[in-house]
Formats: C-alpha cells, sequence, structure tokens
C-alpha cells in the first residue's frame, strides 16, 4: 500500500491501524532547533481525542503521544521524528460480526476489492483513528510554524445543518462543538442527542485558517497552495468539499466583486481565501471542509457480504455521531502540514540569497 507520505520537505509518513497495538507518525525533513516536547504535541493531540462532544464515541483513548527519536534537550536535532500513540481501548471482538459485510459509506468494500484481504476490526488504515498521527506531526509542524509567527486555527460552522450565525472567536473553546455562537452550540448539542436515539449520525462545516502567512508560499503549477491544501483536506475520511476562500460563491459573482482590491496598506477583502495563482499573498489563508455524516450506524441498511450476497447491516457500537468537532484539529493539523512544507520550499527558492557569497 502506497500513499501514506505526505508533502516533499516536510515529510509526514503515518503508520498504524485502528486495532493493533499503537499508531504514530515519522516526520522527516523538520529542521533543527526547534522546541519540541510531549507536553507541546499532547495539547493537539487532547483536541482530537474521543469524550470532549455529546458527538463523540465512548471509545476511550487517551491518545497519549510519545517522541521516540529526533529531539536531544528538548529541541529537534534534524533527524527523523517518530511519534507513537499506544492503542488502548479497542474491542476488536465487536468487529466480528462484520467480518464478511460491507458497511456502506465505509472503506470495507473497496479495500476487499483492491487488496483482496482487508482488516475489518475497525476498519484498518481507513478508521479516523489513523488522523491521530496526523495531529502528532501537524503539532510538530506548528511548532514550525510558531517559529515564522504563523498561527493556524479551525472552528465548527455547521453541524447537522445548525449553522453558526455569528463568528465570536471567544466563544471557540467555551462549548463542546468549538462552534463561534454559542446559541448555534447548544442548538447543534439538542440535534446531536435527537439524532444519537434513532441511530443516526450528523455531517458539518469546518472553517480553518491560518494568520501570518507571508507572501510567496505555494509552487507553481501542480503543487500550487490551494492544490496542495485542497489534497490535504480531501485526504482525511469523511471530507467530501474543500472551498477556498469565496469558493463556489465565486463562481456566482461578477469579476468586479469578485477580485479583491489592494491598497497601499494591504487587500480591501479576501475572497481569494489567501492565494493568487497558487501562491501566498500575504492574506489569511481561509479553507472551509463539508464533512459527510459517519457511516456506521445502527439504523438497518442495505449492503452485500463479501461474495456478494444480498443482507442488511445494523452497525451500532463505540461510533462518532458526527466527526465534527474531532476533525476541527485534523483539519488545522493538515493546513500546518501543508504550510510547513512550503516555508521549507521557499528557504530553497530564495537559497541564493542565503548563500550566495557577494562580490566586492
Ligand atoms: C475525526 C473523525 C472521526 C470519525 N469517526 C468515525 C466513526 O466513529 N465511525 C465511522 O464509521 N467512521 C468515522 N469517521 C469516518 C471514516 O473515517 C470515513 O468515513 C471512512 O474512512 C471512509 O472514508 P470516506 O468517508 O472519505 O469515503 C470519522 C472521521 C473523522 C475524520
Amino acid at each position: 500500500m502506497s500513499g501514506n507520505t505526505f508533502g516533499k520537505a516536510f515529510r509526514v509518513t503515518t503508520w498504524g491501524e485502528s486495532h493493533g497495538p499503537a499508531i504514530g507518525a515519522v516526520v522527516d525533513g523538520c529542521p533543527p532547533g526547534i522546541p519540541l516536547t510531549e507536553e507541546a504535541v499532547q495539547v493537539m493531540m487532547d483536541r482530537r481525542k474521543p469524550g470532549a462532544s455529546a458527538a463523540s464515541t465512548t471509545r476511550k483513548e487517551e491518545d497519549l503521544v510519545h517522541i521516540l527519536s529526533g529531539v536531544f534537550e528538548g529541541l529537534t536535532t534534524g533527524t527523523p521524528i517518530s511519534l507513537m500513540i499506544k492503542n488502548k481501548d479497542a474491542k476488536s471482538s465487536s468487529y466480528d460480526r462484520f467480518k464478511n459485510l460491507f458497511r456502506p459509506g465505509h472503506g470495507d468494500l473497496s479495500y476487499q476489492k483492491k487488496y483482496g484481504i482487508r482488516d475489518y476490526k475497525g476498519g484498518g488504515r481507513a478508521s479516523a483513528r489513523e488522523t491521530a498521527g496526523r495531529v502528532a506531526a501537524g503539532a510538530v509542524a506548528g511548532l514550525l510554524l510558531e517559529q515564522v509567527g504563523i498561527k493556524t486555527f479551525a472552528y465548527t460552522l455547521e453541524l447537522g445543518s445548525v449553522k453558526a450565525k455569528t463568528i465570536d472567536p471567544e466563544a471557540v473553546a467555551k462549548n463542546p462543538f468549538a462552534c463561534p455562537d454559542m446559541e448555534a452550540a447548544e442548538k447543534m448539542e439538542a440535534r446531536v442527542n435527537d439524532v444519537r436515539k434513532d441511530g443516526d449520525s450528523l455531517g458539518g462545516v469546518v472553517q480553518v485558517q491560518a494568520a501570518g502567512v507571508p507572501a510567496g508560499l505555494g509552487e507553481p503549477v501542480f503543487d500550487k497552495i490551494d492544490a496542495q491544501i485542497a489534497k490535504a483536506m480531501m485526504s482525511i475520511g469523511a471530507v467530501k468539499g474543500v472551498e477556498i476562500g469565496a469558493g463556489f460563491e465565486a463562481a456566482r459573482l461578477t469579476g468586479s466583486v469578485n477580485n479583491d482590491p489592494i491598497w497601499e496598506d494591504g487587500f480591501e477583502t479576501n475572497n481569494a481565501g489567501g492565494t493568487l495563482a497558487g501562491v501566498s499573498s500575504g492574506q489569511d489563508i481561509v479553507v472551509r471542509v463539508a464533512v459527510k455524516p459517519i457511516p456506521s450506524i445502527s439504523v438497518p441498511q442495505q449492503t452485500i457480504d463479501v461474495d456478494g450476497k444480498e443482507d442488511t447491516i445494523q452497525v451500532g457500537g463505540r461510533h462518532d455521531i458526527s466527526a465534527i468537532p474531532r476533525v476541527n484539529v485534523v483539519c488545522e493539523a493538515m493546513l500546518n502540514l501543508v504550510l510547513a512544507d512550503f516555508v521549507l520550499r521557499q528557504a530553497q527558492v530564495r537559497a541564493l540569497e542565503l548563500f550566495a557569497k557577494k562580490a566586492d
């Protein structure tokens, strides 16, 4: 299986399965001298771990991260950083009844057809548990970005069709759904509780942003910053759409409205979402991510078994009702990975300025 590595200069490989002994990530290309501790990574891990909201699985994972290499006396050494998270509360036997059945909406059918074998316990690599490795690596990338003044953050715009109507950044940390509108957060909780009774699940929309981004990040043409962001977000399980800036709404605007006028002291608007021709413009990067409802639900669904025989399936068990808000920090981690990679690649673009010996 290939496709487990992301990035060119700041490269991350995630590894492990949901019901194996551990999962994690290896970061290669991180520069030396960055302060890095397990505690600093844990801050992001704690935002992903189960249990923080009514929409979360009841699986109890502490998600404690262990740094196995690449750090000496609290600083990165420039060598590969290995991050490991033990799986502690995997109840593999609860998957036995799905051994031969394909869950609609999950990777069971496609993995079986692709490999002819699959880890049916917890979904293997298709499990959202894989995102723990990304978050650990994204936290390392975040510490690199901190050094250059870039800060990323994410919040919930929508959950189960309940929309945030106001954006109060202070509110995000004050409710379990990371919603910038306290009133909407209460409605989200009620919606989640209703849907739980029905054994069903919900989707939503996350906004993820980066502030302090200098102009010049992104590599034309196939590695445009918006192209890499879209790939990064779409690589997260359950993500079905990505918009940058005005996104799909831009298709409905005239050029004179959509263009962001440029003044001496900066841009007037940010319909572009911080990128022009795939290179950051110096404005905030603004991304919205559409997340589908969780596929594992206890509502009876039509499916087939491994022999192609029709059957019905009721998944039940310990699943999230919605990937939101746990997915928010995963989106943030992926944006960190994209930006850290481009920061290092921009140093290569400007290498002559850094190293050229000037003639007297
Ligand atoms: C944070 C997060 C939590 C998730 N929790 C679950 C879950 O508990 N049960 C489940 O079936 N899918 C869950 N998913 C979704 C699956 O990982 C995803 O639907 C699956 O990998 C299939 O990929 P696709 O939806 O991109 O096609 C979660 C996704 C994320 C990002």
